[in-house]
């Protein structure tokens, strides 16, 4: 007698198909599903974009851009407190960036660190120390 799965026909099911339909043929290029990609699906995708292409003229890209792979204390800096890099002219993008310095040390090192090892980026890690380390810099400014 074959197994039945109640739980995957009726309105779940319906559900699931709904969602499952709405790709609408275009591949998506998921991040894989470790802390620091899902934090950046919670936090980035949005603007950055699933590939780190962003959106021209709005959003910078996150593949290979100066910021991204250059100095993490710079990237957290500007990551964290919004302290604009040299190399970030301003008036380039329409958009603006939230500020992220409520994520804990541990979950920016995960993010940034998926960063800066995605979209083609083979940058440095980014660790819970050098988290706190861009704390301290920003309150001892
Ligand atoms: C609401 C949209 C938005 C969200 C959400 C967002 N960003 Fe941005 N980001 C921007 C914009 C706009 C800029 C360019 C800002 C400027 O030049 O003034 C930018 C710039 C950057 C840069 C500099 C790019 C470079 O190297 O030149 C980095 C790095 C970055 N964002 C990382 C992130 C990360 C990591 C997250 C998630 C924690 C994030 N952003 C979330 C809009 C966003």
């Amino acid at each position: 007698m074959p197994m039945r799965f109640p739980m995957a026909t009726g309105a779940v099911g319906a559900v699931a198909a709904v969602l499952l339909g709405c790709g609408q043929g275009v591949a998506p290029v998921a991040p894989p599903p470790t802390p620091g990609g899902k934090l950046y699906l919670a936090n980035c995708v949005a603007c950055h974009r699933l590939d780190g292409s962003g959106v021209p003229g709005m959003q910078p890209p996150l593949a290979g851009t100066p910021v991204t792979v250059g100095d993490p204390g710079e990237l957290l800096a500007w990551v964290m407190y919004g302290r604009r890099p040299a190399v970030l002219t301003p008036g380039t993008y329409g958009g603006l960036m939230p500020q992220f310095s409520y994520l804990r040390d541990a979950e920016l090192a995960d993010l940034l660190s998926h960063v800066r090892s995605s979209f083609g980026n083979h940058a440095s890690a980014v660790t819970p120390a050098m988290v706190a380390a861009a704390r301290a810099a920003q309150l001892h400014r």
